[in-house]
């Protein structure tokens, strides 16, 4: 039986189908398209599919097609066996519905009309280590706002990644499974000083740029170093908005990022703001510190500069930060490919202030907030 709305009205030829439903929406499936989504055409285990598009014919006929039971049954004229389609599975894989994501971004443009305490989510340490629904929630708002919160993290070595098994898997640099950002004299990374850091992503000469971020607060400063994040998405899509010329110059204008050290040299070339194949924002990648020259000649600099310091004012206007003071024990975590995080400048002399940070693999993250819903939505426990 159908969930959604059910097929209204069905036209076909021998070559493709259309599909009316009752709630008015259309959509209509090319034979090809139908006969290389057979079910019987996929494992019944793994769900993955047993064939190849050359293993097709080019051109499918279709002898026939009707409803049966609220399902489209097609049949074909080179005798393969009649296929049958659940409307809602039509409904959610047709060009209408697009590729929608599992679990949607929501741009938050206005950070300072946010009280993170309040609109972002948190939860306690062991909470989310007991899993279900409450994991799954929080798993779910930290890939729609990009940003979440844990409180109760033990302040040990160890409590970062206790901590993110629960969240994702751990993408190793050349600091190792984490980083300790505190002040150190003469420091490879400004990270390591006390000075303020304005908003970037981190690490954009990394292939790939690490996506997701951890910070753990050990030991925490009750005079300055407060932690201040906005969302690239949603300023991206602001800009596009205010200046579509800069936002295209942005997203066309391929940016040189360098970073040496002691032992590493990592270079990588991406835009400031990275498209989707589609035309999304797929990601956003700040990083005033290890930007290189970018190779342009005068007129395109002049040009790309514009469309930089326009995005980079963004930035620093009030209204699109939230600022937060992280307490000891609380931990945030942040999609390094869309919020832009930074800090305010602090004394270690006055007040040492120690976080511990690692990275996590997008992929993971995302997988870990689309598994633990499907769990959660069955009834069971992760
Ligand atoms: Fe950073």
């Amino acid at each position: 039986m159908s969930a959604g709305s059910p097929i209204g009205r069905l036209d076909w030829t021998a070559r493709r189908v259309a599909v009316e439903w009752a709630d008015g929406a259309r959509a209509d499936f090319a034979s090809i398209w139908l006969r290389d989504n057979r079910r019987e055409d996929r494992d019944p285990h793994s769900g993955q599919r047993l064939i190849d598009v050359v293993d097709l014919p080019a051109h499918p006929r279709i002898r026939s097609a009707r409803l049966v039971d609220g399902a489209l049954l097609v049949d074909w004229e080179d005798g393969a066996a009649a296929t049958r389609y659940d409307s809602d599975w039509l409904r959610r894989h047709s060009s209408a519905a697009g590729a929608a994501e599992e679990i949607a971004r929501k741009p938050w443009l206005e950070g300072a009309a946010l009280d993170p305490g309040r609109d972002l989510a948190w939860l306690d340490f062991e909470t989310l280590r007991g899993g279900g629904m409450p994991r799954a929630a929080w798993l779910a708002r930290l890939w729609q706002d990009g940003l979440a919160f844990l409180r109760g993290v033990p302040t040990t070595d160890e409590g970062i990644l206790q901590a993110m098994a629960s969240v994702g898997r751990i993408a190793e640099t050349n600091y190792g499974a984490v980083f300790d950002v505190r002040s150190v004299p003469r420091p490879e990374n400004l990270a390591y000083s006390d000075l303020g850091l304005g908003l970037h992503t981190d690490n954009p000469y990394r292939e790939p740029v690490p996506g997701f971020q951890a910070l753990h607060a050990l030991v925490t400063s009750p005079d300055g170093g407060e932690s201040v994040f906005a969302d690239g998405l949603a300023l991206a899509l602001h800009l596009r908005e205010l200046a579509p010329e800069d936002f295209d110059r942005l997203a066309r204008t391929p940016v040189p990022f360098h970073y040496r050290s002691a032992d590493v040299d990592l270079r990588a070339r991406r835009p400031i703001i990275q498209l989707a194949c589609d035309g999304a924002v797929a990601a956003v990648h700040y990083n005033n510190r290890s930007i290189a020259p970018v190779p342009l000649a005068a007129d395109e600099a002049e040009r790309f500069y514009a469309a930089y310091r326009r995005f980079g004012g963004l930035l620093r206007e009030a209204r699109y930060r939230v600022t937060w003071r992280l307490r000891d024990g609380d931990l945030v975590v942040f999609d390094n490919q869309r919020v832009l995080h930074g800090r305010t400048a602090f004394s270690s002399a006055r007040h040492p202030r120690h976080l511990r940070g690692c990275y996590l693999t997008r992929d993971s993250v995302q997988s870990a907030a689309a598994c633990a819903r499907r769990a959660a939505t069955e009834g069971r426990r992760t």
